[in-house]
């Protein structure tokens, strides 16, 4: 851990003190400075601003400090300014690449049909996941998504995806970007631990298979509000029986299922179509970096354009940029392939577990409490509650905890994140540095109730 724990994790400065110390940096003008002004105005202006995700008082998001040997690896990338297109573009880099993505199916279990693409983030791997299982879905009705698009549905404002109501919003973008707009979201109920509701979950299909054509079902292994995982098995024998892709969102959750105490929750998962997993939460790879896994190889050859000076159909070696759409792609596997050979794969269990751990001692420890309302029973490292002070009238609990949420902006101390769950609004704790432990949360729970006694 990088400096001292008395530190506040960020300035707290408001926007306009941030602009004012910014602004310096970018008053481009004809002359340039040296480097080590440059230094000096960063360190001066901009780093104080910055948050200190190694700190242990950093409990609010998915973002972690670079783990030292993805760094390195991350560097090297950088120096060399390696491109992955395609083999005249680093045949070290492509290989790399091709070679990472088959050792990663092995190691989530997948088949040995399976393949993966980097992508930039996890909203864009759901993006393409959810073109794929469009293009697959005309495939069925007899025509080719790429030359003809929606249009060449015979209604295509019957195409939906569905998903549970928790899903993240980057299933949204997806429809939106596709032309298919937000309406053909549907969303599903969920049970007391956010994960979908699998009750009657065959009839709700017919029915919505009466309406719509479903094109795609996503699950979440790891909401990103309170990481609940949906029930996948029971999910992809559903879909199989009806025709239906199935893309599970695993951006945050699917790492944990290589740690064996929570490789239940993932049961079924090597049958998805398609996966997105986000190595850049818990990782320790610099952000961005993501990956769309696929159960047959083939499928991720539908977002393939051909060029005639570039990614051509005939050239015989192999070629990520024909597996996702992006020409200029940054060689993302190093620093995850660095750091995976220099930690292990049992450290890094152990590192993914330790949250795990500490995340479940504090809800235990308050499951009898009136001081703390708890919203779920964690499935993975995130803990969702509200502070319930003696006597506070209830119905301005919501304002309550948006109140202690804004006071722990402002003093910089710890850092903690708001969510909405069943509409109420609620405070959130995301545990990735394997370093934090159940009494560092239960200091931030305590700093959250002395702030919520000043109310
Ligand atoms: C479940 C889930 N899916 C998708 C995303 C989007 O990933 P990214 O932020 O890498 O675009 C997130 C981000 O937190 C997430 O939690």
């Amino acid at each position: 851990m990088n400096g001292s724990k008395h530190n506040p994790l960020c300035s707290g400065a408001s926007p306009e003190k941030v602009t004012s110390d910014l602004e310096l940096l970018v008053d481009f003008q004809e002359q340039g400075v040296s480097l080590k002004e440059l230094r000096q105005m960063i360190e001066e202006r901009l780093l104080p601003h910055f948050m200190q995700y190694d700190k242990p008082e950093f409990q609010s998001l998915f973002n972690f400090f670079p783990e030292k040997a993805a760094n390195f690896g991350a560097k090297i990338a950088i120096d060399y300014n390696q491109g992955t297109t395609n083999w005249q573009v680093s045949p070290g880099a492509v290989m790399l690449e091709e070679l990472c993505c088959q050792s990663l199916c092995r190691l989530f279990g997948l088949s040995q049909e399976a393949d993966a693409t980097f992508m930039y983030c996890g909203t864009y791997s759901n993006q393409s996941a959810l073109y794929l299982a469009l293009h697959w879905t005309a495939e069925q009705h007899g025509f080719d998504f790429a030359k003809k698009g929606i249009q060449g549905f015979e209604d295509p404002t019957r195409l939906v995806a569905i998903t549970s109501r928790e899903a993240h919003f980057s299933l949204k973008h997806a429809l939106r970007i596709m032309g298919l707009g937000e309406q053909s979201l549907v969303t599903l109920p969920v049970d007391e631990n956010y994960r979908i509701d699998i009750k009657n979950i065959e009839e709700i299909l017919k029915e919505l298979q009466d309406i719509y054509d479903v094109f795609c079902f996503v699950a979440t292994a790891g909401t990103t509000s309170s990481g609940s995982v949906d029930p996948i098995l029971p999910i992809v024998k559903i879909c199989k029986e009806a025709g239906i892709w199935f893309h599970v969102d695993g951006a945050y959750g699917l790492a944990y299922s290589l740690v064996p105490e929570k490789r239940h929750l993932f049961s079924g998962i090597e049958q998805a179509d398609s996966i997105t997993w986000d190595p850049h939460k818990q990782f320790g790879v610099p952000i961005p970096n993501s990956l769309l896994f696929v159960r047959r190889r083939e499928d991720l050859y539908r977002s393939a354009v051909y060029g005639d000076y570039w990614n051509r159909r005939e050239d015989p070696e192999p070629n990520p940029g024909l597996k996702s759409p992006p020409s200029t792609r940054p060689l993302s596997a190093l620093p995850l392939v660095t750091s995976i050979r220099y930690l292990g794969m049992e450290k890094i269990i152990q590192r993914l577990h330790a949250p795990l751990v500490a995340i479940k001692t504090v809800y235990e420890n308050f499951l009898h409490s009136q001081a703390i309302e708890l919203c779920h029973e964690p499935d993975l490292g995130i803990l969702c509650f509200r502070v319930t002070p003696e006597g506070f009238p209830k119905k301005q609990l919501d304002q309550l905890q948006q109140s202690v949420y804004d006071k722990t902006k402002v003093e910089g101390k710890r850092s903690i994140s708001l969510t909405k769950i069943d509409n109420k609004i609620v405070l959130r704790l995301v545990i990735i540095n394997e370093d934090i432990t159940a009494e560092d949360i239960m200091e931030t729970i305590s700093y959250i109730r002395a702030l919520a006694n000043e109310f």
